[in-house]
């Protein structure tokens, strides 16, 4: 009797399929994006020494005891807070950044605060606070 062609697919569709929505699972998280505007120096992470203007501070949902400083973050602008401009997000509405700083629960806003740079490349001017996910 030959092999059913049938089990054959299915069995290389869970082969497939369940790493990448493992994957899935684990990389997206929902949050909210901030932006600030520099000087960006010093940083938390690096003192005086210049990472470019790629960068964000992490809020304590990201912090971790300075164990993020240097990863880097893929940022996706998704819709706008309440009461933010009607389409905040642009273009592919996606970021990489990496982490600089730290954003201290008593001044932070969100989950991630990105420089004004990182900020302009997902979402419009003045967007104020987005949902995001990272
Ligand atoms: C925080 O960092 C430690 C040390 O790298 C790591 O073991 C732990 O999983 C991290 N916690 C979270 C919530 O990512």
């Amino acid at each position: 009797m030959a092999p059913r062609a049938t089990d054959l697919v299915l069995s290389l569709m869970t082969f497939l399929w369940f790493p990448i929505l493992l994957f899935r699972a684990s990389a997206q998280r929902y949050g909210i994006a901030t932006f600030y505007t520099s000087p960006y120096k010093p940083s938390a992470c690096y003192g005086f020494e210049d990472q470019g203007v790629m960068i964000a501070a992490a809020s304590e949902a990201i912090w971790n005891g300075s164990t993020t400083c240097g990863q880097h973050y893929q940022v996706t602008c998704l819709s706008r807070m309440n009461l933010g401009v009607p389409k905040p997000c642009r273009g592919s509405a996606l970021v990489v950044m990496q982490i600089v700083d730290r954003c201290p629960a008593n001044a932070c806003r969100g989950t991630i605060h990105l420089s004004q740079e990182a900020s302009a490349s997902i979402a419009v001017p003045n967007a104020g606070a987005i949902n995001i996910n990272y």
